[in-house]
This record gives structure tokens, sequence and C-alpha cells, in this order.
């Protein structure tokens, strides 16, 4: 097994591991993201047991020990399995996460204290990048939930939103909500809520240039135009559930 790298936006570099024995026989990626600047940021640690997989790959761009912020979409291990043992090689770094995350996991479980993030604060790179941290509770699951959006490249970094099995090219102008509805059927991944398509369509008012997904190709086009169908379909899902209760979801009071 091993980590491709892909540069898929100006300074920004997509670390895919792909892996054939899950949902065969299309297989799964997961994929880390490392934003280059003054202060390096990785956002998503990935599995521990892939930790040498990614640490390699890493320092095929940079030294490992200059990595300064570790941040991710929720608590869960292939968002943040390795996040200690990247805080062992990386003297420098912290973890960067949403107040929800850290006060419930992050204050624990990692091995030095993390950085909180309020929701649309950001965090300068150095470089022109700029990380604007936004909180997505239980958007698609965690109740921790939050995504990152790079400022000057326009690309959100959207984590487990868009899933979709296969090991496609890491870059694509293709179609992405069709293979997440698709993955959504397969894998029931999402916490469907009724303020799931609401949070979705506050993500597409940044119209992203590119859709950074954790297990997918990075998507480059009209960022608001799929997050705006993913919000769709999810409103479609819930109303579904609620019907099939015997619910509008309309109050009736
Ligand atoms: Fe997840
Ligand atoms: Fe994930």
């Amino acid at each position: 097994m091993r980590t491709e790298i892909a540069e898929i936006a100006d300074g920004v570099y997509r670390l895919s591991t792909f892996v054939p024995d899950i949902a065969p026989p299309a297989g799964f990626t997961f994929n880390s993201f490392l934003v280059m600047g003054g202060e390096p940021l990785l956002f998503h640690t990935g599995l521990r047991r892939m930790f040498p997989l990614n640490r390699e790959a890493v320092a095929r761009i940079m030294p490992v020990e200059s990595l300064r912020w570790i941040a991710f979409g929720h608590y869960e291990a292939d968002e943040c399995g390795a996040m200690n043992e990247w805080l062992a090689v990386a003297p420098g770094a912290q973890v960067a996460h949403g107040a929800t995350g850290c006060n419930v996991s992050l204050n624990d479980m990692a091995d030095r204290a993390p950085r909180v993030l309020a929701n649309d604060e950001t965090i300068a790179l150095g470089g022109g990048k700029r990380l604007r941290y936004l909180d997505t509770p239980h958007t698609p699951h965690g109740w921790d939930a939050g995504v990152l959006y790079e400022e000057s490249t326009g690309t959100l970094l959207c984590g487990d939103l868009f899933t979709q099995l296969g090991n496609g090219p890491a870059l694509t102008t293709a179609d992405i909500v069709g293979p997440a509805i698709a993955g959504e059927d397969m894998f029931q991944y999402s916490a469907l809520s009724p303020g799931m398509g609401t949070t979705i369509r506050t993500l597409a008012r940044l119209t992203p240039r590119t859709l950074a997904l954790m297990h997918g190709p990075t998507f480059t086009g009209d960022g608001a135009a799929a997050l705006g169908a993913l919000a769709d379909e999810y409103d479609r899902r819930v109303a579904g559930r609620l019907a099939a209760l015997g619910l509008s979801g309309r109050s009736t009071a």
C-alpha cells in the first residue's frame, strides 16, 4: 500500500491511500490534506495504523517536524487516530478543533492541549494561506463536526461530506453528488437531522472552487452548486424518514 500525493490547489497537497479491501470490489480511499505555509497544517491525521504511510508521504513534501497544526473534521479513527503520533514527531505541532470536540474528547485524548477554534475563527498559516473553521454539528456525523475553508485557493476541506467509493483520479470535474448518494445508500453514515440541509447550504455560501473530499476525488468547479444539490438530497431523505413515521416535519402548533 502506498500513499499517493497530488497538489490539488496552490500549496495544498492531497495524500491519498487506497484500501481495496473496504467495500470491494470498488475499494475506498482515505485522504489527508497538507496546506503549506509558514505554519503547515495537516487536515486528517489518517488512521493510527496508517501513520507510517502518511508520515512518509508528508516527508516527501517537507520535514515532518515542521508541522505546526493538526486539524480534522471530527473525533474518529480515520480523522484523528494518529493525532498523538504526529504530536510526537512534530514538537511544535498543536491540534486545533472546535470547542465541542476539545471539551468532549481532545482535552483528554490529545497528548498536548489543543487550540480551541470558535465558529468562523481563522488560522493564518503565513504565505497567504488562511483557514476558516466552521462548525457543522452532526453533519454528516459527529457532535463535534466541523470543516476548514482555505480562503486564498477557495478550497473547502469538507471531510466526510460527499463520501464515495472507488479510487478515482486525484482531481475531477465530474459529478460528485451522484456518487455521494450511492455512498450514503451503502454506508448510511450521515446523522440525518432537520438542520443538515441548512448547515450544508451555509457552506455553499462560501462559493468554493475546490471541494477536497476525505473519501473520494477532489472536485474543481461550482462547489456551491454541488453543496446545494447535496443539501437538497439530505432534505429529501429527512422528509422521507419523517413521512415514514407519519410526521410531516411541519409544526401543527
Ligand atoms: Fe467520519
Ligand atoms: Fe472519514
